[in-house]
Formats: C-alpha cells, structure tokens, sequence
C-alpha cells in the first residue's frame, strides 16, 4: 500500500470533536478539554483492517532514542482549543506541563514531504494582522526525526481572554505520525526559565487577565466520554475535590503540596512505589525516593525499566506491542493496589486506574497503563500521565513552584 492510500484511510480514521464550552468569571478562566483515540485504541479498532501498514506506522512510533517528547504525543488523549490571529484562526492543542513553549503548524507545513501536517488546521501568520515577525529557527533533534520551524508573535485567545504579542513556534515540519493525533500543536504550561522566553500563562498573568498565579488541571476518569477534563487558569475548583460527610459536614481531602525541583519540568521528588499483593505483603520500588514529573501530555505512566518489570511481574502482565503489556480482563479488580507515596501520603491507584479496558467486536484487550522506560532520560524519573492524573486533581503555583496533589472527584 502506498503511503498515499494510507493517508486516504486516515482521513476515515479521523473524527473531528469541536470546542468546549467555555466560563469567565473574575480574572479567572476555565475551560474544557477533550478526549481523542490513542494509538492503542486506533490499533485495535482498525489495526485489522489494515494489518501490517497500521502495525508498521505504530511501531514507527516507538521511543528509540530520544524521541520521547514526540511519542508522548502521540500517546496522548487531551487536546483542547486556541484561537490565534485576527481575524481568529482556530487549532487543537495538546497541553503540556513539561514544556514551556508553545507551538502550531504553519501553513507554510504544507510540503508533500511534510505529512505529519496533513489534515490538520495550520496557522497562517499572512491572514492575522496582529502578527508580529520574530523568525528566529527552532529546531528540535529527536533522533530520528526533527521539529523544524521559526518563532512568530500573534494573539491568542483561550476560553474567553486574550493575549496579544505572544510567541510561539511555527512548526515547518513535524514527524508524520503527527496525521494520527487530533492536536494541531502544543501549548506549553511549563514554567519560565531563563531563555528569554514567557510561556503563555505568564503572559496571562503580565497582561492581568487572571489575578493568580496558579493552574490547576482535572482530568475525567471516565474513558467513554470525550470530555477530557478541565483546566482552570487562576483557581482550583472545589467541586474536582474529593469530599466526604463525616458527622453530617462535608470535610475535603486537602492538598499535598511538593516543591518543584526542576522548573523546566515541574519536576519533583517521590518518597516511594508500594505494590501491595495484600495487608501483609507488598513490594516497593524507587525505594530510596526518585524523581518525577506529571505528564498531561501522555496517557501513561512511565517508570525506569526494572520497576516497571517488578509492577508488571506483580500484575502479571505479558508484553502486547511495542512495550506495551496486557493482563487479563478477569483479574484487573484483583491486582495490587500501587501506592504513589508523595509528601509522606499514599496516592492509590488500584487495577481498574492503571489499566485501560479496550473492545472492539470480540476483541477485549486490557493494557496496562505502566511503559517501561527505554531511553536514558526515562530511565531516571517517572513520568506520571493521564492514568495517575485521571484520580488525582492537581495544582501549579508558578510563583512559589509548587504543585499540589489532592484526590479528585
Ligand atoms: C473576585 O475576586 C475577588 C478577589 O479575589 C473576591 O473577593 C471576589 O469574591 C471574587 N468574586 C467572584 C464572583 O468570584
Ligand atoms: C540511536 O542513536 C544512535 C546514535 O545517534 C544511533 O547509532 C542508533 O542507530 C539509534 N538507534 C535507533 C534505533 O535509531
Ligand atoms: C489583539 O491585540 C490588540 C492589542 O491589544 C487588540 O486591540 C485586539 O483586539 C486583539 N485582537 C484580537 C483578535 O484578540
Ligand atoms: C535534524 O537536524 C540536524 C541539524 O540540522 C541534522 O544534522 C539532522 O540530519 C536532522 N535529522 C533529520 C532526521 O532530518
Ligand atoms: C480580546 O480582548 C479584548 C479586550 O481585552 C476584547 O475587546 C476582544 O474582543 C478580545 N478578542 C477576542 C477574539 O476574544
Ligand atoms: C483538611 O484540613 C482541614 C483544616 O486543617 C481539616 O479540618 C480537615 O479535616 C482536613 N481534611 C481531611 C480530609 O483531612
Ligand atoms: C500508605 O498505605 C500503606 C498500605 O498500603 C500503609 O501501610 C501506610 O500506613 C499508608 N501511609 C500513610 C501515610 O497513610
């Protein structure tokens, strides 16, 4: 099958979701994400169909090297909406907190040799007139493929507020796994180093359209909608907390917070890993503390590869594609309870949280949501994605860098 052929039955693959429903109150914004097919997902649905091609262009996707930035990507579920430009051009976007800068596809990724860029809406920076030339090249090396283009100014708008002068990369080229992900291009929610360069919320913040410097992001844990969750800009919302009525008052769960440790990252220590098989007996892995990262950018949760070995010898998993393992659906309720021990608190996922149950026609397959790492920058942290974040509602404080967890509702 020809490359051409392939990117035909791609346009049948792809289903379009559209914006969200948006608030604005007090300085404050809120909006709604959404939920898309990971390529696991798309593998199953439709891997039979087109056998060997789907299978090759998921495994072209593997995290050789250093191409991690791009693989969680493209095992990410999230996306949401920006409006850039005047007149407005609308395009998806994946959020990321461990990235501070923001990017689109340029109109000017239109190239046949450029078809990560296919079927995608692309920013063209000579339809805006709030456009302001910057021009300086970015280029990304991920081994085996680059992220190529140039920084531009425009405004952007989000949910109901706006930003004027704000840059970001113009991507000229991206790999062409891009055509399976729904996002257009990325906004970074990462914190501001000292490269010169003010990712959007602190634009948000210096332009005063929300008062507090702080984030904090929910994601649904109910896979079957395609609302994906929240991000509010400026506030946490109580109703993502987890409440409980204890002598006929409503007590919240309260927030751990941690410090950030590595402002590029938001990254910050764990105590400790404990797989508990019952009561009595348990395993625990990153057992001196390691460091890790919450990940809204992929799906999964990725950890050095032989704790990831210990966890899936625990759930007795096998591996599936592409280090990827599955269990048996009859034992997902059985499987040990993980505790994530952050701040000296236990944060507990159980077999159903860490697990990602997928049918089509007769096929049930239960993957696990743990990846073992396979490059040298996974090795030393983990990676905490949507599986850990669909339970736990977090916080930023990009002011004090800190990042709260608390149990979500
Ligand atoms: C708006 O913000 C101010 C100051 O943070 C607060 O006192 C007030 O209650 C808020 N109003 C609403 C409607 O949230
Ligand atoms: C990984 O990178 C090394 C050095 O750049 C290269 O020799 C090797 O072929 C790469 N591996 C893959 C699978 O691309
Ligand atoms: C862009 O920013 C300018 C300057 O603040 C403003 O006048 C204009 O309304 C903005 N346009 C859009 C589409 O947001
Ligand atoms: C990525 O860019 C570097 C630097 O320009 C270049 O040497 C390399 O060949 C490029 N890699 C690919 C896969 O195009
Ligand atoms: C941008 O914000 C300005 C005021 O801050 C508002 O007048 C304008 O309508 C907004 N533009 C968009 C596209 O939301
Ligand atoms: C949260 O903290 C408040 C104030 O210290 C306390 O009253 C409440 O019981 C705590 N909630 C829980 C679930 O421990
Ligand atoms: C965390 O959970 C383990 C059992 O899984 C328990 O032994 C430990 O006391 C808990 N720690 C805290 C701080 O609650």
């Amino acid at each position: 099958m020809s490359r051409k052929n392939l990117l035909l039955i791609f346009m049948f693959l792809l289903h379009e979701y559209v914006l969200c429903e948006t608030t604005n109150n007090n300085h404050t914004l809120s909006f709604e994400i959404r939920r898309q097919k990971t390529p696991a997902e798309q593998f199953l649905k439709h891997g039979h169909h087109f056998g060997n091609k789907f299978k090759e262009l998921i495994e072209g996707m593997s995290r050789d090297n250093d191409s991690v930035a791009l693989y969680r990507y493209l095992d990410d579920e999230f996306y949401g909406t920006i409006v850039i430009g005047h007149p407005g051009q609308t395009l998806n976007v994946a959020f990321d907190t461990t990235w501070s800068y923001s990017w689109v596809m340029s109109s000017k990724c239109s190239n046949i040799k450029t078809i990560g860029c296919y079927f995608h809406n692309k920013y063209d920076h000579t339809k805006s007139s709030e456009y302001k030339k910057d021009g300086r090249p970015f280029l990304m090396d991920l081994g085996n493929y680059n992220l190529t283009g140039f920084f531009s100014y425009d405004n952007i708008s989000i949910a109901h507020s706006n930003v004027t002068a704000q840059s970001f990369i113009e991507m000229v080229d991206v790999p062409y796994e891009f055509i399976i992900n729904k996002a257009d291009g990325v906004m970074g929610l990462g914190l501001q180093t000292d490269d010169g360069y003010t990712p959007f919320f602190y634009t948000l913040l210096n332009q005063k359209k929300i008062k507090n410097p702080i984030y904090s992001i929910y994601l649904n844990r109910d896979r079957q909608s395609n609302r994906g969750g929240n991000i509010n800009l400026g506030f946490v919302d109580d109703k993502h907390i987890h409440k409980e009525k204890i002598n006929g008052k409503i007590v919240y769960d309260n927030f751990t917070y941690l410090q950030v440790e590595n402002f590029a990252y938001w990254q910050f220590q764990m105590d400790q890993i404990v797989i508990n098989f019952d009561k009595n007996t348990n395993t625990k892995v990153c057992q001196k503390g390691c460091k890790a990262i919450v990940d809204t950018s992929s799906s999964s949760i990725v950890g050095p590869q032989e704790d990831v070995d210990q966890i899936h010898d625990a759930m007795n998993a096998k591996e599936f594609f592409l280090h990827r393992y599955t269990v048996d659906c009859d034992t997902i309720n059985k499987l040990p309870k993980i505790d994530f021990v952050l701040g000296g608190k236990n944060f507990t996922l159980a077999g159903p949280d860490y697990t990602i149950q997928m049918s089509y026609h007769s096929i049930t397959l239960c993957l696990s949501a743990f990846i073992p790492a396979n490059t040298v920058q996974e090795q030393n942290r983990w990676m905490l994605g949507g599986a850990f974040l669909a339970q736990f509602y977090t916080v930023y404080n990009v002011q004090e860098k800190t990042i709260g967890f608390v149990r979500s509702h």
